[in-house]
C-alpha cells in the first residue's frame, strides 16, 4: 500500500535508484496558499550528504511541481511532486538478491517478490522514500499554519546520549533547525553527533528517539475508534523505515504510575479549559483536548553498517560473511526529524478535514 489517508491522501512513488523519488497529494483544499520554498526547505532538511551525521550520498533533492500548485495556490487537483535521483551507485546491491543484509528487508521482499523487486539502492525499502512523505507533509503543514496549528520534532535520544532538559518550545523552533542531529540544545546536540561519529569509527551504527509535539490543535480532533489521533499517528509513523516504537504522552511509563498520579488535573487558564499535567499527550478517547499533542518516535540503528556480518547464502543454503559496502546513514535519526515532522501535518490535515475544521 503507498497510499495513505482518508480525506488528505499522499501516494509514494518511485525507487531509490530508479529516475525520482515523490508524491502525489489529493484532497489539499483549493485556494490555499502553497509556498515551493516551503516544500523544498523541509526536503533541503531530509537531503543526504551533511559531514558526518549523513550518508555520503550527495543528492541535492530539487522539487519539481508537476501539477496541482498554480500561481502559489493549490488548484484543487492532485498535487504531483517529485525529486529526481542523481547520485546513485547500484553496483553494491545485487550481491544482496542472493546473501540478505541482516535487518533489511531484503530478504522477505525478495520471497515475496520472486527477486522482480527493484532491489537497487533498497529500492522501495528505501529510507529515500521518505522524500514524498516530507512533499505532501510540507504542503499540509502550511495549510495547517492558517489554522493556528504548528509542529515540531526534535531529537532527544541518540544511541545512549539523551536530552534531560525541557527546551522551551519556542527556543527549539529555532535551535532545532541549525543542530546537525536536530537537536534543541547544543551542548547535547554536539554529544549526540560525537556518539554517531564514533559509531561511524567502529564500522557500527546508533539509533535513538525523535519527539514531536502539535500545537494549537482545537479540542476534538480524531475520529472513533479507529480513527484516533493515536491510531492514525501511529500508522504513519510505523510506516516509516527504521521505527521501532511509537508512544504518546506518558507512553509505557504509564503502566507503572498510580491513577492519581496520571490523570491530568483540569483548570481554567485565560478563560480555557487546561490540564496541569499532560500525561495524555493532548488525546483522551483518541481525540485531541487542547493541550500540545506529544509523541516520541523510536528508530533503530542503521541495519547496513561496515562491519562484517552473519548472513546465509540463499541459493546454496551456505553461511556467508557479509561485508557491506556502499553509503549508509550511520544514523537514521537526524534526517527523520522533518520525516516525522511533515508526515505529522499531513495526518493532522486529514483528520481537521474529516472532522470539518475546514
Ligand atoms: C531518512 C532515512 C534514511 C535511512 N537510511 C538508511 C541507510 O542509509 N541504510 C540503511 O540500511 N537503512 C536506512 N534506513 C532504514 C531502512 O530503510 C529500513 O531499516 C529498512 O527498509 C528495513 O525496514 P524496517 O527497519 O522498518 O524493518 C533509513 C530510513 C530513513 C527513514
Amino acid at each position: 500500500m503507498n497510499e495513505f489517508g482518508t480525506r488528505y491522501r499522499i501516494g509514494i512513488f518511485g525507487t531509490s535508484h530508479g529516475p525520482c523519488v515523490g508524491a502525489k497529494v489529493e484532497g489539499c483544499p483549493a485556494g490555499s496558499r502553497i509556498s515551493e520554498s516551503v516544500i523544498q526547505a523541509e526536503l533541503d532538511r531530509r537531503s543526504p550528504g551533511k559531514g558526518t551525521v549523513t550518508s555520503p550520498r550527495r543528492e541535492r533533492d530539487r522539487l519539481e511541481i508537476i501539477s496541482g500548485i498554480r500561481n502559489g495556490k493549490a488548484t484543487g487537483g492532485p498535487i504531483v511532486g517529485l525529486i529526481r535521483n542523481l547520485d546513485t551507485d547500484s553496483s553494491a546491491y545485487d550481491a544482496f538478491l542472493r546473501v540478505p543484509r541482516p535487518g533489511h528487508a531484503d530478504l522477505p521482499a525478495m520471497v515475496k517478490y520472486g527477486g522482480h523487486h527493484d532491489h537497487r539502492g533498497g529500492g522501495q525499502f528505501s529510507g529515500r522514500m521518505t522524500a514524498g512523505l516530507v512533499i505532501g507533509g510540507a504542503i499540509a503543514r502550511q495549510v495547517l499554519e492558517k489554522k493556528g496549528v504548528s509542529l515540531l520534532a526534535q531529537t532527544v535520544q541518540i544511541g545512549g546520549v539523551i536530552l534531560r532538559k525541557e527546551v522551551p518550545l519556542s527556543v527549539a523552533e529555532r535551535t532545532v533547525r541549525t543542530s546537525a542531529v536536530g537537536c534543541a540544545d547544543r551542548a547535547t546536540g554536539d554529544r549526540m553527533a560525537q556518539e554517531i561519529a564514533e559509531a561511524h569509527e567502529a564500522k557500527d551504527s546508533v539509533g535513538g528517539v525523535i519527539r514531536c509535539s502539535i500545537i494549537g490543535l482545537p479540542v476534538g480532533v480524531g475520529e472513533p475508534f479507529f480513527g484516533s489521533i493515536e491510531s492514525v499517528m501511529a500508522a504513519m509513523m510505523f510506516s516509516i523505515p527504521g521505527v521501532k516504537g511509537v508512544e504518546f504522552g506518558s507512553g509505557f511509563r504509564a503502566a507503572a504510575m498510580k491513577g492519581s498520579e496520571h490523570n491530568d488535573p483540569f483548570a481554567v487558564k485565560d478563560g480555557r479549559i487546561v490540564t496541569k499535567t499532560n500525561n495524555a499527550g493532548g488525546i483522551l478517547g483518541g481525540l485531541s483536548t487542547g493541550m500540545p499533542v506529544e509523541f516520541r518516535v523510536a528508530f533503530k540503528p542503521t541495519s547496513s553498517i561496515a562491519r562484517p556480518q552473519l548472513s546465509v547464502d540463499v541459493i546454496d543454503k551456505k553461511p556467508v560473511e557479509l561485508q557491506i559496502k556502499g553509503r549508509h546513514d550511520p544514523c537514521i535519526v537526524p534526517r527523520a526529524v522533518p520525516v516525522v515532522e511533515n508526515s505529522a501535518a499531513a495526518v493532522v490535515l486529514d483528520l481537521m478535514l474529516q472532522g470539518g475544521f475546514f
